[in-house]
């Protein structure tokens, strides 16, 4: 079997955002992962509404302009610069990714997008520094200014042993005060059985995860000094729904999200 998986993590997570007909035969983690969590394709659609809903609220509430999207996926219109300059032209985003394949995807689609507004580095989030020091971040972002850093469904595919948490800190302690922290990860604690095949399948697919439990994910948060806004952390799907985004239920979601506020 192992032959057949296709084990990028970014490709997979597509896959589920693209629905069943887009599956190509030899797809076989996400087939297989479809299989056992038959709603992992809610779970995908309802992580990317939080992300959008929380780039709404930054950018049209909030009045942040600059995005840095840490392990940003195959391009997903509408992507974070797409919502924030609908409310500012001059908001600017960093997309940071650490594989190539997604890099250069989100590059060419930065084809249409205006000079020096919008920049694609390929960067690792357990490296800090490659993406502070990096000369795309710093032409890009004004560090003296309030920025809002997305790291969604990414750390799941950062086990402990690559040390996320001093990683996050570092990061978080290069921005100023009242910049924002968008958080979503993953977990299993509403499917436990189900999330424990997935991840037997993706290591198998050479995707190592580790999940997270409410307690864990909610640290990252607190260990910070950040301040969530309402309604604090909760699933993805019940993070500010609206009527064409509705909350279902906790096991379609399974992700805890949440957006703070850094003093
Ligand atoms: C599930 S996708 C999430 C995409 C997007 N953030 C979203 O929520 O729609 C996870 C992404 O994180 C990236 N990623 C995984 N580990 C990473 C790391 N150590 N540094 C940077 N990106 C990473 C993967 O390549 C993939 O594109």
């Amino acid at each position: 079997m192992t032959a057949h998986l296709d084990g990028n993590a970014a490709r997979l997570y597509n896959r589920y955002l693209e629905g069943k007909d887009a599956h190509p035969v030899d797809d076989a983690a996400a087939q297989a992962v479809m299989e056992v969590a038959p709603w992992v394709q809610r779970v995908a659609q309802h992580n990317r509404g939080f992300l959008r809903r929380s780039v709404h609220y930054l950018a049209g509430e909030v009045g942040i302009r600059q995005f840095l999207d840490i392990g940003v996926g195959m391009p997903q219109s509408p992507n974070v610069h797409e919502i924030a300059q609908s409310y500012a032209a001059d908001a600017r985003v960093v997309y940071v990714d650490h594989d190539p394949d997604v890099i250069s995807h989100c590059r060419a689609m930065m084809d249409s997008t205006p000079e020096g507004m919008v920049e694609v580095l390929e960067g690792d989030v357990t490296r800090p520094q490659s993406i502070l020091g990096a000369a795309e971040t710093q032409r890009t972002l004004d560090f003296t200014e309030p920025i809002a850093l997305l790291l969604v469904t990414v750390l799941l595919f950062v086990p402990d042993d690559q040390h996320p948490r001093p990683a996050v800190k570092r990061i978080i302690d290069e921005l100023p005060s009242g910049s924002h922290f968008v958080f979503a990860h993953a977990t299993a604690d509403f499917a436990p059985t189900e999330v424990a095949e997935i991840a037997r399948i993706y290591a198998e697919a050479g995707v190592r995860t580790q999940v997270r439990t409410e307690a864990e994910v909610q640290q990252f948060f607190t260990e910070n000094g950040l301040e969530l806004v309402e309604p604090g952390m909760v699933t993805t799907n019940a993070w500010r729904p609206t009527e064409s985004e509705p909350f279902t239920t906790r096991i379609e979601s399974g992700v805890w999200a949440g957006v703070a506020r850094k003093p």
